[in-house]
């Protein structure tokens, strides 16, 4: 059990946020399935500051989800504090400020993992938004802007003086981006100085590894990213590879029909959100590749589920090879509205 102000966070796994996987369809299943707590996609400060309503959109989520953590983005002081306003009116449990984004579109320009390089302006941030808001507010961080700054425990000294309740930390820095392993030796030095939470992150790929990783480095929690893409599974004790075709069949047109719902149009957009979704659920469970293919085309949401329906597969998972995550990171689902 983890306290972050007077909200109270049971368990010991979460989903990671990750935009345009996190939304609150993926978010109530994840949580259902035993992620500790839901955290959204990053949201533009600069955009809420605008009222633009697709980035409004994205705080919106459903009791269930509760403790909910809405995570914002942002490079300069007023604007992530008026923000953050805009966001408190939704009423969630925690603001989270994102300094991990390695995106150059938001790197760059001083907001995500730049304001690694500007860690007092990350501390002026947090207790604006603090003051402002009356809720507790946690920063997600990397290891330093590239091997050469790495500030992780000086960021953390200064976080926790601007009043931060807890801290996650994806072990890499910026410059690696997505590449090489994640270095839980410095998250786990990172926990054995700080006096708030702190949330490891970073290359972990099931509940079991989950466990060992906040046993042998003492975190608080850990959160679980891409491997948690098509897997809900990960955040509970059986794992995907041994649950049947027929389970995963149902989970996949819940999570259909739940984007159904948060998404509605006349046309195939939440299908096509779906898609990406659809790949991970059926990766390594043995799904004829014509089929897949000819899915990935559909644009009628029935044909889609009838067509699901009349797939035949074994009843359990044949193929238990790695799934590769190499190619899937931030930027493939960034936008930054
Ligand atoms: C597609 C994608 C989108 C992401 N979006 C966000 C985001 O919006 N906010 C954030 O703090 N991190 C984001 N991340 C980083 C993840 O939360 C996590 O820190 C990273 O993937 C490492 O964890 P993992 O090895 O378990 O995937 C994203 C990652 C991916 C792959």
């Amino acid at each position: 059990m983890v306290r972050i102000g007077n909200v109270t966070i049971e368990g010991d796994v979460a989903l990671s946020p990750m935009a345009g996987i996190s939304d609150s369809p993926y978010r109530q299943i994840t949580k259902r399935f035993g992620s500790a707590f839901s955290y959204t996609e990053f949201v533009s400060t600069e955009q809420l500051k605008l009222g633009n309503t697709k980035s409004l959109d994205m705080f919106r989520f459903v009791e269930s989800e509760r403790p909910i953590v809405f995570q914002i983005f942002g490079s300069d002081l007023n604007t992530v504090v008026h923000a953050s306003e805009i966001a408190a009116e939704r009423k969630p449990d925690i603001i989270d400020l994102n300094m991990g984004c390695s995106v150059s579109k938001v790197s760059h320009h001083g907001s995500g993992a730049g304001l690694l390089k500007n860690i007092r302006l990350a501390g002026q941030m947090i207790e604006g938004i603090r003051k402002k808001t009356g809720l507790p507010v946690t920063a997600k961080i990397r290891l330093g802007w590239d091997s050469d700054s790495l500030n992780y425990l000086e960021t953390v000294k200064v976080l926790e003086g601007s009043g931060v309740s807890a801290i996650s930390v994806h072990g890499r820095t910026k410059a690696m981006a997505y590449t090489g392993v994640a270095d839980w030796n410095a998250i786990g030095e990172i926990k054995s100085r700080a006096n708030v939470p702190i949330y490891g992150n970073g290359d972990v790929q099931t509940y079991q590894e989950a466990m060992k990783k906040k046993q042998q480095f003492g975190v608080d929690l850990v959160l679980i990213g891409r491997k948690a893409i098509g897997n809900p599974w990960v955040f509970g004790k059986v794992p995907k590879e041994l649950v049947s075709w027929f389970e995963i069949k149902s989970i996949i047109l819940e999570h259909l029909d739940l984007m159904l719902d948060f998404y509605p149009s006349d046309d195939d957009y939440a299908l096509i959100l779906f898609r990406k979704h659809f790949i991970k659920y059926i990766e390594n469970t043995g799904f004829p590749e014509e089929q897949k293919r000819k899915l990935l085309m559909l644009t009628s949401v029935d044909e889609f589920k009838d067509t699901l329906e009349s797939i035949k597969m074994d009843s359990n998972f044949l193929e238990t090879s790695e799934i590769n995550n190499e190619n899937i990171n931030c930027e493939t689902f960034v936008s930054l509205v």
